[in-house]
């Protein structure tokens, strides 16, 4: 069953129904100004950082569920009925409802007794501030008297104490009324130089900033007593909760429509200039005032949204292809690189499922992400390069997670994931692939931000290859520290105190248990680091490299072979994990999949048998499961793994961020049928008609899809921010669909499936507009490529001489 459809013209998803089996959300904002924004108008803003500048609240883990949003009323003047255009928060039934999401906006609104009410809510570019630009229209054949109210419920900032430090909260809101605009300066009068602001460009006929005036005692936002007794009080707020809501009285003639402009804003001011006059307690307004003026203007909104449409048909232009497959189409060319932009914006910041206040920016996730948006918008993929770098430890190590606001590594969670480190190493190569921007290795980076100790970029690269070897262990496998990529095998930890910290807690040394997984990323990221060596002339210390990698593999081969696959692990007692000789998780996917890909045991048939087992044992019709068996009870020695119940999360759910490494890994092995079969089985789109099981938004990833012995086999949760974007657009865009980038240049090596006759794609490289047509020719995947009309040997294309902007490549396989 579907809850809308896919409008692919205009990039959008419309949500038919406001009921979705969960909301299905969207993000405003792709700069410094956020929100999320569900189809039925839950969710909100914040600048820059969501724990630490919210502007708005939210009730996360609700009931009723998705509560706390950019809310508006209508109310009829002559039946005294009032409803909401985006169905909450009053729930009343409408005769028409539509959500549309699209890039960077969301437009949502019904029809009800004659009256039609849409909202389309975005973020210009270049602006912190969001705009709601409501049109209602009287379809009735009389006039018809109307009041339209609008609200938001302010965040006192810090959004972990404005939910918990009460005591404090009920006495510190401030609002200030000035023309109609209502400030919200909590915290303005002490050591906070900014304020939000909500505006309205209707003749507002009253305001409320006190929610309990707004609301009346014991109401929920379902049933304002304001709304029902048609008459905002111009409440001023004293501590409580501040609000903003406004009031405009509309008279609407038949068939007439009219637009009422609303903004919420975030505006900071200098130290210096914070109060006018200067020795008053008033918001110094003179350097924002101007920016509501010309956002109160429909017509300046309307050119900001167009902007905004421009923008996104550029990012998106930079990739597009046209294949036989519907889903994968809308993925790759809209929805996936979109979902990558957020990703990237976020990482595991704030979503439905992420509050905002819980984690800051992962390392490893962080750079995982680069993979699908460094094409998009490289300067910001640098700069990030190097905040995430300047967080790295002397030893190479790395802090797991940083704030966005203040760039430190986080503490509390603090360093020790031993696969942190490669995965800056693949994050600067992808750029550099992308950009051919060699000079970022030349830039200065401290390490744990402390001002001194900076070396160039590559010495990190450096020091990340060497904490591997500095930490190896009793097989020569690198030795695992707090977790790998899969925060959850915690093989140091051996918690039995309830509430501890899996990921923090290591009552072990740390000396015994080993990663296969991490020896895998180090193959890969050895690699990587001496192509990169290798092209500055560097060629024995690439050599060097390519040695350790060797040796790697050889350990691999002897220690990290179970027979039939690669083993997961080994543990504090130095046994096997992810062995035919375990009664439960015999065979891991993480190992598997990352080995394949790295290109291990290609040669001697041991990546497709490990490939084959795999699909043997954990392939299942909505995805890859982590591990089979499934663990059945807690084993302390495990960790986290084993505390989900069976088919959930770590614990043999289909992790949804590996299944492309198997993807790829298949594409390694040459089998394309079986890459875009797996490819199509966790594909959004492809889900869209089983969305009541599949629960989640048919148009981005989630983290996770119920595995096959959860009971719930299926259910997708966790949608949004998962590095599963940015490794499924690079699987299907740079491995399936084969249009690769390199240090040399753009490789187009498909390994797409043998029913397909081919396809076309038009990719934008360092400058270079690249018109690529592939044509099968044969069942397999040899390519032979011709540029401009002229057959050229291998599968990369020769950058084109200066001033040519555009290249024709044919490339056929056969
Ligand atoms: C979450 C984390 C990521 C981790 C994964 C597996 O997605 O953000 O860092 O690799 O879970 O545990
Ligand atoms: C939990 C999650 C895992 C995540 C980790 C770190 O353990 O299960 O997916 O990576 O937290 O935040």
């Amino acid at each position: 069953m579907k809850f809308g459809y896919f409008d692919d013209r205009n990039r959008e998803y419309v949500i038919t129904r406001p009921d979705t089996p969960l909301p299905w959300i969207n993000y405003l904002g792709c700069e410094e100004y956020f929100g999320i924004i569900s189809n039925t108008a839950g969710g909100y803003s914040f600048y820059r950082d969501a724990r630490l500048r919210r502007l708005t609240r939210y009730r996360y883990n609700n009931a009723p569920t998705d509560t706390g949003g950019r809310y508006i009323y209508l109310r009829d003047g002559v039946s005294g009925c009032y409803w909401s255009p985006s169905w909450q928060p009053t729930r009343h039934p409408a005769e028409e409802y539509s959500c549309r999401h699209g890039m960077g906006y969301s437009v949502i609104g019904s029809a009800y007794k004659g009256i039609e009410a849409r909202t389309r809510y975005f973020v210009p570019l270049g602006e912190n501030l969001e705009i709601w630009q409501l049109t209602v229209t009287n379809h009735r054949p009389a006039a018809a008297r109307l009041s339209v109210f609008a609200s938001v419920e302010f965040c006192l900032w810090d959004a972990q104490d404005d939910a918990t430090n009460f005591q404090r909260n009920y006495n510190t809101g401030e609002v200030e009324v000035v023309d109609g605009v209502i400030y919200h300066k909590t915290e303005y009068r002490e050591r906070r130089n900014h304020f939000a602001y909500f505006a309205c460009s209707g003749k507002a006929a009253a305001f409320d900033t006190s929610r309990d005036a707004f609301l009346g005692p014991y109401n929920g936002w379902d049933k304002p007593a304001a709304v029902a007794a048609d008459k905002l009080t111009n409440s001023l707020a004293h501590g409580w909760a501040p609000i903003g809501a406004h009031q405009v009285d509309l008279d609407l003639a038949a068939g007439e429509s009219r637009q009422i402009v609303f903004l919420l804003g975030y505006q900071e001011n200098s130290a210096d200039q914070k109060f006018d006059p200067p020795n008053s307690q008033t918001i110094d307004k003179r350097r924002v005032q101007p920016t509501i003026a010309k956002y109160l203007d429909g017509k300046e909104a309307d050119a900001a949204f167009a902007r905004l449409g421009e923008y996104w048909k550029s990012v998106l232009g930079i990739f597009q292809a046209d294949t036989p497959d519907p889903h994968a189409n809308r993925m790759v060319n809209i929805w996936n690189a979109y979902q990558c932009m957020a990703t990237f914006n976020m990482s595991r910041s704030a979503s439905l499922y992420e509050s905002g206040i819980g984690r800051g920016l992962g390392f490893r996730d962080s750079n995982q992400d680069l993979l699908g948006f460094v094409h998009m918008v490289p300067a910001r993929a640098r700069e990030r390069i190097l905040d995430l770098a300047a967080t790295q430890l002397p030893s190479g190590g790395a802090y797991h997670q940083y704030q966005p606001l203040t760039k430190r590594g986080n503490n509390d969670i603090g360093s020790g994931f031993n696969d942190d480190p490669h995965w800056l190493i693949i994050g600067v190569s992808a750029y550099i692939k992308e950009t051919g921007d060699w000079s970022i290795l030349d830039e200065p980076v401290a390490y744990d931000n402390q001002p001194g100790s900076e070396t160039p970029l590559y010495e990190h690269l450096q020091r990340s290859f060497r904490y591997t070897l500095e930490r190896l262990g009793p097989h020569g496998l690198p030795l695992i520290g707090r977790a790998d990529w899969n925060d959850c095998l915690n093989l140091n930890c051996f918690s039995d105190t309830p509430g501890q910290s899996f990921q923090t807690t290591t009552n072990k040394e740390g000396k015994v248990a080993e990663s296969v997984f991490i020896a895998g990323l180090f193959v890969y990221a050895g690699r990587e680091l001496a192509a990169i060596a290798e092209r500055r002339n560097l060629k024995a210390e690439a050599a060097g490299y390519l040695d350790e990698v060797a040796k790697m593999e050889k350990v691999i081969d002897e220690h990290g072979w179970d027979g039939e696959w690669f083993l997961r692990a080994y543990n504090d007692f130095g046994q096997k994990i992810g062995s035919k000789e375990n009664e439960e998780g015999k065979i891991f996917i993480e190992s598997n999949g990352f080995c394949t890909l790295a290109g291990i045991g290609l040669e001697d048939g041991r990546a497709a048998l490990a490939l084959k087992n795999v699909h043997e044992h954990l392939a299942t019709p909505h995805g890859i499961v982590v591990q089979q068996p499934a663990y059945s009870k807690y084993y302390i020695e495990m960790g986290e793994i084993s505390s989900y119940p069976p088919g959930y999360k770590e614990n043999a759910g289909i992790f949804c961020h590996v299944n492309p490494w198997v993807m790829i890994g298949e594409t390694r092995v040459g089998n394309g049928d079986l890459a875009f079969d797996y490819y199509s089985r966790i594909c959004p789109s492809a889900r869209e008609s089983i969305s009541e099981l599949h629960s989640c938004e048919p148009y981005v990833y989630a983290q996770m899809i119920a595995g096959k012995d959860a009971p719930t086999h299926g259910e997708a949760k966790n949608s949004w921010l998962t590095g599963t974007a940015a490794w499924n657009y690079y699987a299907i865009a740079q491995w399936i669909l084969g249009i690769r980038v390199t240090l040399d240049g753009l490789e187009v090596s498909p390994v797409i499936p043998k029913a397909w006759p081919g396809f076309t794609a038009s990719r934008t490289y360092r400058g270079v507009v690249y018109k690529i047509t592939v044509e099968r020719k044969g069942e397999g995947n040899a390519v032979a490529l011709t540029v401009d009309g002229k057959a050229i040997a291998g599968s990369i294309v020769p950058p084109p001489p200066a001033g040519v902007t555009e290249v024709n490549v044919l490339c056929q396989l056969s």
